[in-house]
């Protein structure tokens, strides 16, 4: 039987195996033949040891390393010596050392790659998880991946320490009402039937505070069926929880201690608690986002009353339907003409029907492609009103338009233009709760109201005597610099409450009782005050670990076209499958 005991890890040689005789096992990196001696990079998990080959310490193993190429598996046996002072590398942590390799065993061959290991991130992302074994070979890869078990092993250890206790629930279940497009599965047993894979366990997790068990959580799969970003994938994770006889403060306070522990565990940092609160309404007039990105300042401000008798045809038409004119004081850079023009093609990429520049030269006069519509004394009147740091060189931004549809403009324009400032701090850990929810939202293509978080959500006191618009939620979300880490509400525990709820989404009753008979039922059979909060994993996991998308902290993730290309998946299934489900292919639809 070959033996293949490793002492270490590559990686992992110190001080402490100088002069000892030890085994490595891993993968060639790189083999530099220098003539009499065969220098081989040796990798694995951990890192790169320096093996050497000499016919003096061994012919036999020199001459089999003559044949060691790339990424063959090798195990070897040898004495770690210390490196001469002047050929130590720096940049290894191991570098002081290398091994005198006595024994080889070539434990497989490699054919040769279709990317270099090296080359990293700049191989094309489809190549990559093509051969994502091969991505993850890079010891880049498998840090993240370390980092991530250790989020999700503290995740464990604080919440067990707090009485939490984990309880699986079904993939295989039904509608949960949480606004993505879901995945469904043909049953083979129920014909013309449909699982749902689930967007998140809320249905089971309010049914398991209706069971008693009081402090829930799960590290749970969660899927769905929505177009893909840099911050979302088709199934991702959520760390979910629920907690009976709470209020909002007793969740951000275990959350907000959860978060202190998580840090300081996994990477030494110490956050201070209690984070920080915003409303959603000072968050979206300030920011144009309900995830705001606080490590920068830069507030939208409501320019409109500076504009309340103007000439300008496009601007007094908004005001006068009831819109608003917003804009960013931008200070610190000069903007060229040809910037500013840049700067009105990003936002018409991103959605704007245009954006308007306002430049204060050297004199503080202002330059615009609207400046003789503006008062002689613009400068002076801005300064007074809305910017009292104005200064030369400054220029103002301002897009106008319905508030809801203006502001998220805004703040997706104050996320770029802070990037083009360099003004993020890109080492700082920004949490913020975003409170006070808007408890629905009107879709004007669908002419509907939705729910803004889940229709279980709780509404605040009083929303009985108010409008639809403004009924604020029980609904509170942790955001950490600008994304959106985790969301959560108190639920409704009264099913007559919970089916006014569903009335003003727009379901009827008989709507209610044929999706929902078996919540409304528990809430009528002893069901306890409630709420929860389920955080993304994975989002979390790409935020601690600085990658650019959670695509990198996913062992195996889908494309932003939602295929898997190492595994050809979604893929074909035989007709007589389909028929086995009652199934049948619609002619393809043409693109
Ligand atoms: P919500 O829909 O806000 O709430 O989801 C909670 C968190 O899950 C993460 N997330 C995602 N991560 C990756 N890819 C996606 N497609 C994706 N969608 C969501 C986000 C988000 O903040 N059941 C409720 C929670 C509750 O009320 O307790 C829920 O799922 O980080």
């Amino acid at each position: 039987m070959m033996n293949m005991k490793r002492t270490t890890y590559c990686g992992l040689i110190t001080q402490e195996y100088l002069h000892q005789e030890i085994s490595l096992t891993g993968w060639v990196n790189k083999r530099r033949d220098h003539g009499g001696l065969i220098f081989v990079d040796l990798r694995d998990r951990q890192g790169i040891m320096q093996i050497v080959f000499n016919p003096d310490f061994n012919v036999d193993a020199h001459l089999q390393a003559q044949v060691l190429r790339n990424e063959y598996v090798i195990c070897v046996q040898g004495k770690v010596v210390a490196r001469d002072e002047n050929l130590i590398n720096p940049n290894l942590a191991t570098g002081k050392f290398e091994l005198q390799v006595t024994h080889l065993t070539i434990l497989n061959k490699a054919k040769t790659l279709p990317f270099s290991l090296e080359e990293g991130e700049s191989v094309d992302e489809e190549t990559r998880l093509k051969y994502r074994y091969l991505d993850l070979r890079r010891p880049e890869m498998f840090k993240k991946f370390q980092l991530r078990h250790d989020i999700i092993f503290a995740m464990r250890e604080y919440f067990h320490a707090q009485g939490f206790i984990d309880v699986e629930t079904p993939i295989l279940t039904k509608n949960t009402m949480e606004g993505a497009r879901e995945f469904v599965v043909p049953s083979r047993i129920h014909e013309q039937s449909f699982y749902s894979l689930p967007q998140s366990p809320q249905m089971y997790k309010q049914l398991l505070m209706a069971a008693g068990f009081d402090k829930y959580m799960q590290i749970a799969r969660c899927f769905r069926d929505e177009d893909l970003r840099a911050d979302r994938q088709p199934e991702f994770t959520q760390l979910d929880l629920e907690m009976s006889f709470i209020n909002e403060e007793d969740i951000i306070a275990v959350i907000d201690g959860f978060f202190e522990f998580l840090l300081k565990k996994v990477m030494n940092i110490q956050v201070q608690i209690p984070f920080k609160r915003i409303t959603y309404d000072y968050a979206f007039s300030n920011f144009g986002s309900d995830k705001p990105d606080l490590r920068f300042d830069l507030k939208i401000q409501d320019f409109s009353s500076l504009f309340a008798n103007t000439e300008l045809k496009f601007l007094k038409s908004v005001l006068s339907q009831g819109g608003k004119v917003g804009g960013l004081h931008v200070s610190g850079k000069a903007y060229s003409r040809s910037e500013l023009l840049k700067w009105v093609d990003e936002a018409v990429k991103f959605g704007a029907k245009g954006l308007l520049w306002i430049r204060f030269n050297e004199e503080c006069k202002h330059e615009s492609p609207v400046a003789n519509f503006l008062p002689e004394n613009f400068f002076d009147l801005v300064k007074a009103s809305l910017c009292p740091n104005l200064k030369a060189g400054d220029t103002i931004f301002l897009i106008a338009g319905e508030y809801e549809e203006a502001w998220t403009l805004l703040g997706r324009l104050r996320l770029e233009v802070a990037q083009d400032l360099n003004i993020i701090p890109h080492d700082e850990l920004n949490f913020s709760w975003v409170t006070d929810f808007p408890m629905f939202e009107y879709n004007k293509d669908d002419k509907r109201w939705y729910s803004k978080h889940h229709p279980f959500t709780s509404p605040q006191a009083g929303w009985e005597n108010l409008e639809q618009k403004d009924i604020k939620a029980r609904a509170y979300d942790l955001v950490l610099n600008g994304i959106e880490l985790g969301g959560g509400s108190i639920r409704i525990h009264d099913s007559i409450i919970q089916k006014k709820i569903f009335n003003m989404i727009g379901m009827s009753d008989q709507a209610a009782q044929s999706y929902f008979d078996f919540l409304l039922e528990a809430q009528e059979m002893g069901y306890p005050p409630e709420g929860g909060i389920a955080f993304g994993v994975d989002r979390l996991a790409m935020l601690l670990t600085g990658s650019k998308s959670i695509r990198d902290v996913i062992a195996f993730p889908k494309t932003q076209r939602a295929s898997d290309p190492m595994m050809k998946s979604p893929s074909q299934v035989e007709e007589q499958k389909l028929e086995l489900y009652g199934l049948k292919f619609l002619p393809k639809k043409t693109k």
